[in-house]
Order: structure tokens, then C-alpha cells, then sequence
């Protein structure tokens, strides 16, 4: 099937990104969130995120207002369920993700396929909760998504041929490259980097470095465009931790425990760049300061 449609649940960073994507390869977008203030900051970003584009000839501008014309929001989930595909990012919580789907499956047509954009969360578990475990797969960006040339796949034990294919032509047609990962806790990135984050922060925690000399050194001496802190403050110490979670929980090996300090960040609330504090402080004018 020839997908031509798509509802994307969740007008946050990912959310906004994989609309903003689709809109430019051509897709009619309809994005739903819980709150009308949600919607219209992720229009703004779309655009304000277009124009950088275009201001660095990437896009040209009749490209962007024709994408701004394509995306479409609506504060009523089920207004989704006529698209031909679905991707959900909606917060990565499963009792959230499975509430979105337990709504959705009954108006949905019958040849729609449903996706999620969880980071780490069984898509087999996921699926197995609607009508269509056969029509049901992950569909991982990386942030930020306009940027980042990688999406995961990922099928479930049910996942059919055809589904994986329309996904795969999906991220043929947004120009991007797909990787496809087995359906295991955390897939392949985040199964990588992220244990990489937990441990850089075991090395701030235990006195081997500071915040500067341990994003410096990975930066300078791994040739990594961030620092492995800054780009947990980038990616949300709230994720982080709930991603080491789902790989302890998981695989049952103890080389996963989160260390202590991402618990104590994220229970003080420095989630990072989204509450302006994590590993550096974002509040002032100039350049982020440690914050130990
Ligand atoms: N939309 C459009 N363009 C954007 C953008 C956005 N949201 N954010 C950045 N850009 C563009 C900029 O316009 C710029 O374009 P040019 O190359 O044409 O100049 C380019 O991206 C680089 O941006 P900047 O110059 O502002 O900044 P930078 O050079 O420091 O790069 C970065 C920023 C792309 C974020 C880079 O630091 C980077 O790649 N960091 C690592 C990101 C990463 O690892 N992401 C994966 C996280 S893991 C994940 O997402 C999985 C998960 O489930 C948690």
C-alpha cells in the first residue's frame, strides 16, 4: 500500500521533527496532542526550523510553505484514524503509548498501519494490545530529526512483509537511511549509547572527571559531535534514566544499573536542556555551565 497520509501523535521534539520531515518529503500530516498550546509551539518550531533551512539553502522557500500548508493538527485523536499511517510519539510511558492505541483501533480503517516511536518499549507488547499486531512496527528517529540520517525499524514477532516494506519506502522517500533492529530492549542505538551516557556519568559520579574534561575528551578524543553529558541534557535525563531502566529490567544484567547520579538529576528535576538544568546550567545569556 501507497502510503499517502499521516497522523503523528505527540507535538513535542519528536513529534514536531518526524512532522516537519514528512511535510517536506511531500506527506500530508495531521498532528494531534492533548493541549492546542502544544500544537501551536510545534507549528512555530516546524517553520522557525524550515527557515533555518532555507536560509541555508537546503530547502528552497516555495518548498517550505508548501510543507507548512501540509501540516494539519487537531486536539481529537481519532481525527487520525483515517490516515494511511500512524506514528506515535507520544510520551514514553506504555500505559500512555497503550491508552493512544486502545483509542485509536476503532477508527481506524482497516489497512492502516500503526507505528511507535518508542526509544527502548517491546513493540511485540505494544502490538499485541490492538486489532493488527500484523500492521504494527517501530519506527525510530533520532533527534534532532531533521537532521539526524537514521531511522530504526523495527519488527515485531508478528510484523508482516508488507507493513515493513510501505515503512522502509516511507524512509526511502524522507531521504533517509534505515537500520533494522530485532525487537530487543532498546533496539540498537539507544542499546549503545546509552550504557556510553550511564557510563560517562559513573565517571563524573566516582571523581575521574569533571563535566568539561569528560565531554572534552570524548569530543576531542572520539571525534563525537557532543559531549556525552551535554548530549544527555540534550536528549533528556528523564529518557536516559528510563531507557537504562528498560535495559535492566530487561536483560537482568547488572553491567545496565543507572547510576545513582542520573536518579538524583532526575529526581531534583534538572532534566536537562527541556527544564534549562541537567548536567550544565542553561539559564544564563552566554555558554552552559557545569552545574558540578
Ligand atoms: N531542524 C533543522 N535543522 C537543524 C536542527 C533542527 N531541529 N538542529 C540543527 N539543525 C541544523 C543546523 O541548521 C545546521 O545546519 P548546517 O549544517 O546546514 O549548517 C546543522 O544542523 C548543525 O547545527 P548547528 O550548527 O546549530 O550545531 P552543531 O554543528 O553543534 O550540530 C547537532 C548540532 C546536529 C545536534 C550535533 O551536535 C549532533 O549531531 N549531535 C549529536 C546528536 C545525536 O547524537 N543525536 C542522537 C540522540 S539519540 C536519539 O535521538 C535516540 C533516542 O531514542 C534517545
Amino acid at each position: 500500500m501507497a502510503i499517502q497520509t499521516i497522523g503523528i501523535v505527540g507535538a513535542g521534539q519528536m513529534g514536531n521533527g518526524i512532522a516537519h520531515v514528512c511535510a517536506l518529503a511531500g506527506y500530508e500530516v495531521t498532528l494531534t496532542d492533548v493541549s492546542q498550546d502544544a500544537l501551536d509551539r510545534a507549528r512555530a518550531t516546524i517553520s522557525r526550523n524550515i527557515d533555518r533551512q532555507v536560509e541555508r539553502g537546503k530547502v528552497e522557500p516555495a518548498d517550505r510553505d508548501a510543507a507548512m500548508s501540509r501540516v494539519g493538527s487537531t486536539l481529537t485523536l481519532t481525527d487520525l484514524g483515517q490516515s494511511d499511517l500512524i506514528i506515535e510519539a507520544a510520551t514514553e510511558r506504555e500505559s500512555v503509548k497503550q491508552a493512544i492505541f486502545e483509542d485509536l483501533v476503532p477508527h481506524l480503517k482497516r489497512e492502516t498501519i500503526l507505528t511507535s516511536n518508542t526509544s527502548s518499549i517491546s513493540i511485540t507488547r505494544l502490538a499485541s494490545r490492538t486489532d493488527r499486531p500484523e500492521k504494527f512496527m517501530g519506527f525510530h528517529f533520532m533527534n534532532p530529526v531533521p537532521v539526524m540520517q537514521l531511522v530504526e525499524l523495527i519488527r515485531g514477532i508478528a510484523t508482516d512483509d508488507e507493513t515493513f516494506d510501505a515503512c522502509k519506502s516511507v524512509v526511502d522517500r524522507l531521504g533517509k537511511q534505515a537500520a533494522t533492529a530485532e525487537d530487543f530492549p532498546a533496539f540498537i542505538v539507544n542499546r549503545i549509547l546509552m550504557p556510553m551516557i550511564n557510563e560517562a556519568v559513573y565517571t563524573l559520579y566516582e571523581g575521574v572527571g569533571t563535566v568539561r574534561s569528560i565531554d572534552m575528551s570524548m569530543k576531542l578524543g572520539a571525534n563525537h559531535p557532543m559531549g556525552p553529558l551535554a548530549l544527555a541534557d540534550f536528549i533528556g535525563l528523564d529518557t536516559c534514566l528510563a531507557i537504562m531502566n528498560v535495559l535492566h529490567d530487561g536483560l537482568a544484567d547488572t553491567k545496565y544499573r543507572p547510576c545513582p547520579l542520573l536518579t538524583k538529576y532526575v529526581e531534583a528535576g534538572w532534566l536537562g536542556r527541556k527544564t534549562k538544568r541537567g548536567f550544565y546550567d542553561y539559564r544564563g545569556e552566554g555558554d552552559p555551565v557545569p552545574t558540578r
